[in-house]
C-alpha cells in the first residue's frame, strides 16, 4: 500500500471552479453526494474495501476543471511488484472501482492470462491435457466470476437420462477428453455408446451377466482387463501353453462360451 501520498494530496484537494471568489474551498467528502449521488450509493452498497478502507478523496485527489488528474491509476495503491495479478493489463475491463468485486469479465478481450494468475491449477489442466476446451477463453464458460455454464448449455447428452452431475462423473471441464470414472458408475452410462456389448452382456447366460461394465473396465475409459487378473490360471499349464488366448474357447468376454 502506498496511501500516504494520496492522504497528503487529498488534504490539499481543492475545488471546482464553481467557487466564485479567489480562495479555493477544499471539497469535502459530503459534497460528492450532491452531484454524484449514484456513485456514492454504488460505493456504499457494494464498494467493498474501496468503501471501508478508503474514501472518494483517496482516489480522486483532484477535480476538473482545476485538476487534470482526477482519475487515479490502480498501480498507485496496488503495486504491480506485489502480485502478478496487479501487473496485468486493463484493470477496468473487469473491475469497476466503485464496485470492485462485482466482476463481469468483458468479452472480446482475452481474459485467460489474467484468470490463471490466480487459478494456476485450471490453467495447468487446460494446457496439460490439450482439448478443444483449451482453445476457448475462460469467459466463454464463466460469464461472471464464480459462475459457470453447465455442459448441457453447449452440448447434447449421450442419452436422455444423464444430467449435469453425470457429465462430471466422467469428464472434468478443464480436461474433458480424460475420461475417468468410479467403479460405481451405472452401466447404462456406458451403453449409451456401446450397444453391442450391452446387448451381449444382457443376454449371456453366464455369471458375467451380473457384472457391471466398470467392474471389469476400471477407472479409465478404454482400459481392457486381462482375464487372468480375476481368474488367475484356471486350467492346466499344458492347456494354457497350447492356447494362450482364453477367448480361443470362451469366445467373448461379454458373451462367454463354456
Ligand atoms: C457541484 C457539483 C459537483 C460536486 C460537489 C462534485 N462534482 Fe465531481 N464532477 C462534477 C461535474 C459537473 C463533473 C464533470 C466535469 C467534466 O467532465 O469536466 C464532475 C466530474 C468528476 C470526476 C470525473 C473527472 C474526469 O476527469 O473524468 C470525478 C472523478 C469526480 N467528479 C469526483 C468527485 C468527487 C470525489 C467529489 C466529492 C469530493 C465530487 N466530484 C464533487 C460535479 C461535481
Ligand atoms: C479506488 C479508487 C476510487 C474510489 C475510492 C472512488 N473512485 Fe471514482 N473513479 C475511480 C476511477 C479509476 C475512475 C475511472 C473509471 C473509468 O474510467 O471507467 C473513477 C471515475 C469516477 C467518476 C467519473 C466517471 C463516472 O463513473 O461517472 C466520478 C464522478 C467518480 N469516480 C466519483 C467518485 C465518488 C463520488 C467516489 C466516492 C463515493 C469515488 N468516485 C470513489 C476510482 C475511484
Ligand atoms: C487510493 C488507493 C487505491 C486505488 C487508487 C485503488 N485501490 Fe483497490 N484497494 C485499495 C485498498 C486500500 C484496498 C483494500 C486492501 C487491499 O486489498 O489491498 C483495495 C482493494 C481492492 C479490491 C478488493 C476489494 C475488496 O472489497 O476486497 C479490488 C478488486 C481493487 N482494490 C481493485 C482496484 C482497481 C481495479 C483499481 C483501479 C481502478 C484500484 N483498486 C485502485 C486501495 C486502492
Ligand atoms: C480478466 C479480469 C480481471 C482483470 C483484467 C483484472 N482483475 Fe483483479 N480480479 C479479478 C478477479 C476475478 C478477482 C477475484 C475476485 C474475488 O476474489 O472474488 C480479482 C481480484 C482483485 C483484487 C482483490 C484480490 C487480491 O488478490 O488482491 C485486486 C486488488 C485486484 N483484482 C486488482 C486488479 C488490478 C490492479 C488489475 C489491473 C492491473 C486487475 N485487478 C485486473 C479479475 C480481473
Ligand atoms: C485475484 C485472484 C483471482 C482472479 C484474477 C480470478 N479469480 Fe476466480 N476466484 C478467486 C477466489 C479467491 C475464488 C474463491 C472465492 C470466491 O468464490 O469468490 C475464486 C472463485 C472462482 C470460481 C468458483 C470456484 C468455486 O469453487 O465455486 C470460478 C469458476 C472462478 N473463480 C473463475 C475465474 C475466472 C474465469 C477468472 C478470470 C476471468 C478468475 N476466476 C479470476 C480468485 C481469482
Ligand atoms: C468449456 C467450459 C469451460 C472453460 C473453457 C473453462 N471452465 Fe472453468 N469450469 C467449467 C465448469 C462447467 C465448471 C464447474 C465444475 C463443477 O460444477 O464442479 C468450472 C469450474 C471452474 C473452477 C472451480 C474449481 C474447479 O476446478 O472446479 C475454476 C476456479 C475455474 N473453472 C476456472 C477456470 C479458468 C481460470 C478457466 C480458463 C483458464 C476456465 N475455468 C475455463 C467450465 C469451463
Ligand atoms: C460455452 C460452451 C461449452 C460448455 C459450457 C462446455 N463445452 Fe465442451 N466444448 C465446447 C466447444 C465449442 C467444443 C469444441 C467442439 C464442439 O464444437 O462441440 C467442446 C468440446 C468438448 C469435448 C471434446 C473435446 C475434444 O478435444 O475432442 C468434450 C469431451 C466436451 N466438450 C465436454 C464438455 C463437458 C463434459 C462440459 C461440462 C463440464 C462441457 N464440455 C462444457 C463448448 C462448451
Ligand atoms: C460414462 C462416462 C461418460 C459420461 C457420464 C458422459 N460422457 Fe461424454 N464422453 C464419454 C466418452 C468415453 C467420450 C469419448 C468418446 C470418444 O472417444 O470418441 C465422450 C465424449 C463426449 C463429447 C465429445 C463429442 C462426442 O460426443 O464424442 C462431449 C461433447 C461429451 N462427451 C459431453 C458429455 C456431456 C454433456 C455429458 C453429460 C450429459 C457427458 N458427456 C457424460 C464418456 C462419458
Ligand atoms: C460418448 C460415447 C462413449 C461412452 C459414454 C463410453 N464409450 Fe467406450 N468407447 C467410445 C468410443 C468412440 C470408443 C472407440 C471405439 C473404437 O475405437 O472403435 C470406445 C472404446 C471403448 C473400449 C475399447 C477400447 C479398445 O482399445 O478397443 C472400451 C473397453 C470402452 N470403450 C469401455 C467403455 C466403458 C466401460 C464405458 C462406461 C464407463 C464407456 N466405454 C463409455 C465411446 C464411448
Ligand atoms: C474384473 C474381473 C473379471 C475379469 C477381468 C474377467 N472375469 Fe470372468 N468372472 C468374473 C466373476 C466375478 C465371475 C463370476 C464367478 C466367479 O466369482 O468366479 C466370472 C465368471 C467367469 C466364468 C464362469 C461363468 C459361469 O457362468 O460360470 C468364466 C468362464 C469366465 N469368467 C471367463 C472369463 C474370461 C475368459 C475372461 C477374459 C475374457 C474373464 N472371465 C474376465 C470376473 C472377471
Ligand atoms: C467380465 C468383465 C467384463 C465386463 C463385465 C465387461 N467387459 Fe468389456 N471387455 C472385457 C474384456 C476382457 C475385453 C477384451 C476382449 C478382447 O480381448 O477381445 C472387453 C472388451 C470391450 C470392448 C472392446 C470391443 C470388444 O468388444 O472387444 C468394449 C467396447 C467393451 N468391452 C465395452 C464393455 C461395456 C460397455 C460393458 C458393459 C455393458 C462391458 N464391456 C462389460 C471384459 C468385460
Ligand atoms: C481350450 C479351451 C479353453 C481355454 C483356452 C480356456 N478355457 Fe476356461 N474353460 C474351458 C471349458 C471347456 C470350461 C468349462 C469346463 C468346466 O466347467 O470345467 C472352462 C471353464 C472356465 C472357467 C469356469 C471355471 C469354473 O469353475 O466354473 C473359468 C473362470 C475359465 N474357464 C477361465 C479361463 C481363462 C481365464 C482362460 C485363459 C487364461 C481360459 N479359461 C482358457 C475351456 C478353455
Amino acid at each position: 500500500m502506498k496511501l500516504t501520498g494520496q492522504i497528503i494530496a487529498s488534504t490539499m484537494f481543492t475545488l471546482l471552479a464553481v467557487v466564485a471568489n479567489a480562495t479555493p474551498v477544499p471539497l469535502a467528502i459530503d459534497d460528492c453526494l450532491k452531484c454524484h449521488d449514484e456513485i456514492v450509493t454504488d460505493i456504499s452498497m457494494q464498494g467493498g474495501k474501496h468503501s471501508t478502507e478508503i474514501s472518494c478523496l483517496d482516489c480522486h485527489t483532484e477535480h476538473p476543471p482545476k485538476g487534470a488528474n482526477a482519475i487515479p491509476a490502480c498501480s498507485q495503491c496496488h503495486d504491480p511488484q506485489e502480485k502478478s495479478h496487479y501487473s496485468v493489463a486493463d484493470c477496468l475491463n473487469c473491475h469497476n472501482p466503485h464496485h470492485p468485486l462485482k466482476i463481469a469479465p468483458a468479452t472480446g478481450t482475452l481474459v485467460k492470462p489474467v484468470c490463471i494468475t490466480c487459478h494456476v491449477n485450471e490453467g495447468a489442466q487446460l494446457t496439460g491435457y490439450p482439448s478443444q476446451h483449451s482453445e476457448l477463453d475462460c469467459n466463454e464458460c464463466h460469464l461472471e466470476h464464480g459462475q459457470f455454464l453447465t455442459c448441457l448449455e453447449c452440448h447434447e447428452s449421450h442419452n436422455e437420462v444423464m444430467d449435469y452431475a453425470d457429465c462430471l462423473t466422467c469428464h472434468k471441464p478443464h480436461m474433458p477428453t480424460l475420461v475417468k470414472y468410479p467403479e460405481s458408475i451405472p452401466s447404462s452410462h456406458c451403453t449409451a455408446c456401446h450397444e453391442t456389448e450391452a446387448k451381449l452382456l444382457a443376454t449371456t447366460q453366464t455369471l458375467h451377466n451380473e457384472l457391471s461394465c466398470a467392474f471389469c473396465h476400471k477407472t479409465q475409459h478404454k482400459v481392457i482387463p486381462k482375464c487372468t487378473i480375476c481368474h488367475g490360471v484356471p486350467h492346466t499349464a499344458a492347456l494354457h501353453n497350447k492356447f494362450p488366448s482364453c477367448l480361443k474357447c470362451h469366445i467373448d468376454a461379454h458373451d462367454l462360451h463354456k
